[in-house]
């Protein structure tokens, strides 16, 4: 009884919609929108009719009604359109195929008048489209339908909307880290709302294979876990069942699902299971790290082919799209190279060399691919050895693999690491520069640019669990939702912002724990002489609370920021930022040291990267000292060559310590230098060697390390410091990047 009266209460009240004839808040933003005089009232009363004639229009008007129902308690039944019946509260859904020269397949208009709401479309992926849009003129809570309202007052309006691209993507990477289903289906959820059509699923890695094959039992009851290094076991895998029920609730919600079987590279945890598959038929375990890894599939054995065929052969019964993603990225030849059938292979085929022996294999499972009215996508390098055709590459390094796929006849994907990796956080991609993104290579021309379907948005998931994807993906995903469906001229960063206010509401209530939309807490320190350092912070996103605390002066907790602090002495900043609902409990740090040598002279005997350039010439001497991420904007790299800086204190001074930061991280082909030499100089041409230190401590760690190589010595008059940190050259043979220039990465030197 008493759940019966609060509906009574809830009947009562009715929600205004935008109904002052402001311009609702749609996401991605329709062509047009014209905004008219008076409201449509929905009530249980208004009449839902259809024109019954197309495919899945039925489906998408039972979802529709399902939704009015749990919102209103009651809606009316699909009814099926009665020409020349006069109809004055009723809410129509029709489909024209004449419209498909408008709108496509997937545009809508839709009409709002005080007597009627109409949706028109070519199909009823069209609908659906109008659909998405006209709940966003219902309050946010309607997202978690209970009931809220008797009725529902929407704003007359005409909206005429298509998409500007046909391929609107994401991909998940489920192999790094699992996603559980129930993630991959509010995944889904959440792109249809926002009108992307495609969930590309990363399903095989060197770190896991997570789709059940039924002829190979192996690759998920070996391939889907790996020990990790606190010797902890990691697993996941979709079983089919799982696979079409997903496939199912996406292709609702018209969003269709491409499968990645990675090949030939980053196929480890399918080499491990089944030893055969490789070059040298070792067994191999799972790989608990990230990385590039030589072991791939061998290209000179046919029983290779024949699982790949086997495996795809599930796979296609599985996922109904026509596409399938078969890798092709990061594939280090060195096995092929050094494999007789692989050898054998190439010098039959009579290939000068291994990027052509991928072209080969990229083409024998095309050509099988094919017999099934399957399309391949690749990654850009399979393009590497030379001309393919009937593929759809994907340009992840750049946009050169879109612009040389559409030059030779391809379509093409866009998914560029610049704009489109939000596995890297809001410091490499801002909301803003994602919703700069244009996903048209200006270098093509006008039928070229045909070629590019579409864009993906990457999320690789290294870095990325169930716990903290939300954060990464939102609110970028919206950015290039709207890139992706919305006409470019009308894009506009301001107007947009103001739209992505207004749906972290509807975020909250898809349970979607958003993150930053910039860098929440920025630096800007500098030391100024004889006062000490000046500490400004200030936050990329506005709305933003810093709290700070500074270690090292007995002040542990946090603080809120207000004024720049000014400090005399070396110590440590933390902060952290807090926004809305924004759960982030990232430390923000910075560590500082007062030293001779601060902001005095810097020569530099070979440059530093232009990609890892810190603050520039003063960047080692600026009291900062860099962090264990090394990409803090505080490392100073130096690929290939030696670290050399000599230090001019400006006067002659009394030295007795001296010591310089390092980096190493081998996965990322950073390593301690080899040795590090201290020596100093009163007049800058004799120099007295202090210390030369030997690297002791191994390169083979996969952990990112810091260390400062130290000298202390009895005090000595000098004015210049010289520090040379050997770079070891290469990585070394044992590396997965053998042979590729190795870098130094160097910080704060610290003259006392
Ligand atoms: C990729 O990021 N390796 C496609
Ligand atoms: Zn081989």
């Amino acid at each position: 009884m008493k759940r019966y009266y609060f509906v009574i209460i809830l009947l009562t009240f009715s929600y205004y919609a935008s109904a002052t004839g402001k311009v609702p808040s749609i996401i991605p933003l329709p062509s047009k929108i014209i905004m008219k005089e008076g409201t449509f009232n929905i009530t249980p009363k208004t009449l839902i009719v259809i024109d019954d004639q197309t495919n899945g229009l039925i489906e998408v008007a039972h979802v529709f009604i399902a939704k009015l129902n749990s919102l209103m308690g009651t809606a009316s039944e699909v009814l099926t359109f009665e020409a020349g019946r006069k109809y004055t509260n009723v809410i129509i859904f029709e489909t024209k195929a004449v419209l498909f020269d408008s709108l496509g397949e997937e545009g809508y208009i839709m009409d709002i008048t005080t007597k009627q709401l109409i949706i028109t479309a070519a199909s009823s992926k069209g609908i659906f489209y109008g659909l998405q849009s006209l709940w966003q003129l219902f309050p946010a809570n309607i997202i978690n339908p209970k009931l809220i309202s008797k009725s529902y007052i929407l704003p007359c309006l005409t909206i005429v909307d298509k998409p500007r691209f046909p391929w609107r993507g994401m991909l998940l990477d489920c192999c790094r880290h699992f996603m559980p289903k129930e993630v991959v289906l509010k995944y889904i959820d959440a792109l249809s709302f926002y009108k992307m059509n495609r969930l590309h699923w990363h399903l095989t890695e060197d770190q896991a294979w997570r789709i059940e094959i039924k002829q190979y039992p192996n690759l998920t009851a070996f391939g889907s876990k790996r020990i990790e290094e606190d010797s902890s076991e990691y697993k996941g895998f979709y079983s089919q069942e799982d696979i079409k029920e997903i496939v199912a609730y996406a292709a609702i919600r018209n969003i269709s699902i491409v499968p990645e079987i990675e090949m030939p590279g980053h196929a480890v945890a399918a080499i491990a299971s089944y030893p055969y598959l490789s070059c040298t038929q070792e067994q191999l375990t799972i790989e608990p790290k990230w990385g590039v890894f030589k072991d791939v599939y061998c290209a000179g054995n046919d029983s290779v082919f024949q699982f790949l065929e086997n495996v795809l052969n599930e796979v296609m019964t599985l996922f109904p799209f026509e596409y399938i993603h078969i890798g092709g990225d990061e594939v280090p030849k060195y096995r092929w190279d050094n494999c007789p059938k692989c050898t054998t292979l190439r010098n039959t085929l009579g290939l000068d060399n291994s990027d052509q022996l991928q072209q080969y294999f990229i083409n024998r499972i095309n050509n099988f691919l094919k017999k099934s009215q399957k399309k391949i996508i690749g990654w850009d390098e399979i393009l590497d050895g030379g001309n393919l055709s009937n593929v759809t590459i994907q340009s992840w390094r750049g946009m050169e693999g879109a612009v040389k796929a559409a030059k030779t006849g391809n379509d093409a994907i866009v998914s560029p690491t610049s704009h489109a990796y939000f596995d890297a956080g809001v410091q490499a991609i801002s909301l803003a520069k994602a919703y700069s993104f244009e996903p048209l290579p200006s270098e093509l021309s006008g039928d070229e640019k045909k070629h590019v379907l579409g864009g993906e948005c990457n999320i690789w998931t290294e870095r990325i669990t169930p716990a903290n994807i939300d954060n990464m993906v939102f609110p970028r995903l919206l950015a290039m939702a709207e890139v992706l469906w919305s006409p470019k001229e009308q894009r506009n960063y301001v107007g947009f912002k103001k739209r992505v206010d207004k749906h972290y509401d509807i975020l909250k209530q898809m349970r979607i724990n958003y993150g930053f939309e910039d860098v929440p807490v920025v630096f800007n320190i500098h030391y100024v002489e004889n006062k000490g350092f000046n500490i400004k912070l200030s936050s990329g996103q506005q709305g933003i609370k810093l709290f700070f605390s500074i270690e090292n002066m007995n002040n542990k907790e946090y603080k809120p920021y207000t004024v720049p602090l000014t400090i005399n002495s070396s110590f440590t900043i933390k902060a952290k930022a807090n926004y809305k609902s924004v759960a982030d409990t990232t430390l923000y740090i910075r560590k500082l040291v007062l030293h001779k040598a601060l902001n005095k002279g810097m020569t530099l005997a070979n440059p530093y990267s232009p990609n890892y350039e810190a603050a520039g010439n003063y960047a080692l001497i600026d009291g900062l000292k860099g962090t264990a991420n090394y990409r803090d904007g505080l490392w100073q790299g130096f690929q290939k060559q030696n670290m050399e800086a000599v230090v001019d204190l400006k006067k002659i001074m009394q030295v007795q310590f001296i010591s310089a930061g390092f980096l190493q991280s081998a996965p990322s082909w950073i390593f301690y230098p080899e040795w590090v030499e201290f020596s100093g100089s009163v007049d800058g041409v004799i120099y007295t060697q202090i210390s030369k230190i030997e690297n002791t401590i191994t390169m083979k760690s996969e952990n990112t390390q810091i260390h400062d190589v130290e000298t202390t010595f009895t005090p000595v008059p000098f004015r210049y410091i010289k520090v040379v940190a050997k770079n070891v050259g290469v990585c070394p043979p044992w590396h997965n990047g053998a042979g590729g220039e190795a870098w130094v990465f160097a910080d704060e030197i610290i003259v006392k």
